[in-house]
């Protein structure tokens, strides 16, 4: 998958309502009637699709409410004969945005979701790139609630190298001391320290490296340098609005982990350390 187009952004979280779907009856009942054949029977939907549509572009989004912002936003078109495909317990919508054939899926939450939706998109989509957006949390004060961040690069900061007590050595990368954190005063502490690992990337046409810093689809990002000049909505209605206007920042860097992270310690120490401004739970692993 390395090689594949990927641009990844974050959006703030989205005020939405429920979507309205058409439901294409005959297809589901066969899915959940016969496992193989269906798939076969899928594939051929799909390939058609492919033929008439594509290349699509992929929109991949990790939970409903980023999701229902999509289908209610009124830029999303649905193919009139078939409107989506479902494979793999996932739901992927095929239409168009602005006449662009896209093909949107709702993946689940966190990494192993992310990649294996992504992984179902290329086996079975013929794909011009894949677009990720969604809710991220902020670690970086200079951005404000509502900020549009453009990544030029994320970590996986989920894998790490948890030290035997009072280990001496060198890291390579950066390190936790957990009882840095220790109140009301710093010291020592049973849990050690964890140093952070790099991800073991599989580059197309090349050998296993060892990757700490993810790149999206350059081409890409530079495309998405002509976002920086979109004015943000900052009111819901004439009375619930944001201090200010929200901003599109393009560069900065993101880091992506298994984990909800609402607690600032941790934030300001991947913030000092990585030099990361937002934390999400899938942008590493679509990047993959
Ligand atoms: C504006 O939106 C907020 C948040 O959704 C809501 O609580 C409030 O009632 C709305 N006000 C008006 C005037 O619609
Ligand atoms: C951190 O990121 C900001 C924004 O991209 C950049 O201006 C700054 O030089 C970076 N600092 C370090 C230590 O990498």
């Amino acid at each position: 998958m390395g090689s594949s187009p990927a641009a990844v952004a974050s959006l703030p979280r989205l005020t939405a309502v429920a979507t309205l779907l058409v439901l294409l009856v005959g297809q589901q009942q066969q899915q959940q009637a016969s496992g193989l054949s269906t798939y076969r029977q899928l594939r051929a939907v799909v390939d058609r699709l492919n033929e008439r549509h594509g290349p699509f572009l992929a929109m991949v989004m990790a939970y409903s409410v980023e999701a229902d912002a999509l289908q209610t936003s009124g830029e999303f078109v649905a193919n009139a004969a078939v409107p989506f495909v479902d494979m793999f317990g996932r739901r992927f919508h095929v239409g168009t945005i602005r006449r662009v054939s896209v093909v949107t899926v709702m993946s689940g939450q966190r990494r192993l979701n992310a990649g294996i939706t992504v992984q179902i998109l290329m086996d079975y989509f013929d794909l011009g790139g894949i677009v990720h957006y969604g809710t991220a949390g902020s670690a970086d004060d200079s951005l404000s609630f509502g900020a549009v961040s453009v990544p030029k690069y994320v970590a996986f900061t989920g894998s790490w190298n948890w030290k035997r007590f009072n280990s001496i050595g060198v890291d390579d990368f950066p390190e936790l001391s957990v009882g840095y954190y220790n109140t009301p005063k710093r010291g020592e502490n049973l849990l050690g320290r964890i140093e952070f690992k790099p991800e073991e990337f599989f580059p197309v046409g090349g050998s296993l490296e060892e990757v700490f810093w993810l790149e999206p689809f350059s081409a890409w990002y530079q495309l998405a340098q002509k976002l920086e000049d979109v004015v943000l909505d900052y009111c819901v209605n004439s009375t619930y609005c944001l201090p200010s206007r929200p901003k599109v920042v393009l560069g900065l860097r993101g880091a992506t982990a298994d984990i909800f992270l609402g607690n600032a310690a941790y934030r300001r120490f991947l913030h000092n350390e990585f030099n990361v401004s937002t934390v999400d739970e899938e942008s590493a692993a679509i990047v993959m």
